[in-house]
């Protein structure tokens, strides 16, 4: 439902034109507007509304704290990009079911055209000047807040329905969950960039290169390739720190005999991709690390074989803990059957994190409950959905083993897991580092793609 009004306010933003202008869809622009179009007719649809009226917000400017006018990036909020692919502040796209759907764009003003070479003509159609007496037309009706709180300028005439704003946001995720062709191929060409950043950082490990570099050579090549920005912060831990799961590089040197662990991405329009490989600094896993990295491997290789349309994501991840348990059983780093040490907690003690997560528009996209599973307890510690998986999804599948002394080194777990894992070995280990392999994996109307399947899993 698109009032005339706004159809013309369909077209996004037609920048990087200028700084906080908007994306450049310049190759995809007639399919962006098809995809906005049915992208808020099937919202509208999923959310059926009476009376009640919607309004979602791009966010403000976030100041960096102390440093006078300077910002962080602009990145609107994921709802409201999603439903404008426009990447500018403080606009507010606002939906009547009886009126249709009405794009506040921020006025142009002399510092945007001083500062970001924004063009001397306004934006045409509605500016959030007009939001005022738009909502004062529309007194006492519920509203509804989506993305970014709405504009500060508006707080004396906005009460938020809360309940009601929770209820839409968990009929929009369901329609964002499935990519569409504009999102499927913003995240083919984030992964075109992303592969060959790999490519290039892999073939730069030696001993004595510093993880910084391999962040600074990743990065370079990927926007070198096609990627617009870096879709989260570059992940890059030698040795022990590869068991950090976020860590952020060093200037450390990789050392002979060691992992280094790189997890990162390039991103396109809004669209991320998001890989890891562990590699051995001398182009050779020893033996143990060949028997861990074939444990995580196998393990991915399982979780994956599970993707497709109707498969729970917590069977994904059971599927893999289950594997990576029988794998440090036949190692001998635990004991038991692989069942019972998944539900114990003991396998989780050297895989501490969800199989993955959904990507898209970002690098954590849509994720969650089912809406009738929202209150129930997580099916596994720090599980960040809890949901079929259906056509269209593209998911993370990314199971690890790590040596974390903080969970390693705690007693009370030494105590409670006396009979099912071997502390000596894992004391010998602890220096080891993790290990952790991660495609993007599209649902397809019958299984599963792997998207980032050109990225070899050792160089
Ligand atoms: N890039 C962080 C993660 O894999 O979720
Ligand atoms: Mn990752
Ligand atoms: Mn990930």
């Amino acid at each position: 439902m698109i009032s005339t009004w706004c159809a013309h306010r369909l077209r996004p933003a037609s920048a990087r034109e200028w700084k906080h202008g908007g994306v450049s869809t310049a190759t995809d622009s007639s399919t962006i507007e098809q995809q906005l179009i049915r992208r808020r007719e099937a919202v509208a649809a999923a959310w059926d509304l009476d009376d009640a009226i919607v309004l979602i917000s791009a966010g403000e400017l976030i100041s960096r704290p102390g440093r006078a006018d300077a910002t962080y990036r602009f990145e609107a909020h994921t709802e409201y990009y999603y439903l404008t692919d426009r990447n500018r502040p403080h606009g507010v796209l606002a939906f009547d079911p009886a009126a249709g759907w009405v794009d506040f764009v921020a006025p142009v003003t002399a510092d945007d055209r001083l500062w970001s070479g924004a063009p001397a003509a306004g934006p045409e159609g509605p500016t959030t000047d007009d939001l005022e007496a738009w909502l004062r037309q529309r007194r006492a009706r519920a509203i509804a807040g989506l993305g970014a709180p709405p504009p500060a300028t508006l707080a004396a005439d906005v009460t938020l329905d809360r309940q009601l704003s929770e209820e839409l946001r968990f009929d929009l995720d369901v329609v964002r969950r499935p990519k569409d062709p504009v999102e499927l191929e913003r995240m083919r060409t984030a992964e075109r960039a992303t592969g060959a950043a790999f490519a290039v950082a892999a073939g730069l490990i030696e001993a004595g290169v510093s993880e910084r570099q391999l962040q600074v050579e990743f990065e370079a090549e990927a926007l070198r390739r096609g990627a617009d920005a870096i879709a989260f912060e570059t992940i890059v831990g030698s040795g022990p720190n590869s068991a950090v799961l976020h860590f952020a590089p060093t200037d450390r040197r990789l050392g002979t005999g060691e992992l280094v662990l790189i997890d990162a991405g390039g991103e396109y329009l809004g669209y991320a991709s998001d890989i890891t490989r562990t590699y051995p600094v001398d182009g050779r896993l020893d033996p143990e690390q060949r028997e861990l990295h074939a444990v995580v491997h196998a393990a991915q290789r399982a979780a994956i074989d599970r993707c497709a349309p109707g498969a729970e994501w917590r069977d994904v991840h059971r599927v893999a803990a289950a594997t990576i348990a029988e794998g440090l059983a036949a190692h001998g780093l635990l004991r038991g059957d692989p069942e019972t040490l998944v539900e114990s907690g003991a396998t989780w003690l050297f895989s501490p994190h969800g199989i993955g997560h959904l990507v898209g528009l970002g690098v954590r996209d849509a994720a969650g409950p089912l809406r009738q599973r929202r209150h129930d307890p997580k099916p596994f510690p720090n599980l960040r959905m809890d949901l079929p998986l259906e056509p269209g999804m593209v998911v993370t599948v990314e199971p690890g083993v790590y040596f974390v002394a903080a969970i390693l080194g705690d007693p009370e777990r030494r105590h409670r897991f006396r009979d099912q894992v071997d502390w000596q070995q894992v004391d010998r280990l602890l220096g080891f580092g993790g290990i952790r392999i991660e495609d993007n994996v599209l649902i397809t109307a019958d299984g599963h793609e792997v998207i980032t399947a050109d990225v070899p899993v050792l160089r």
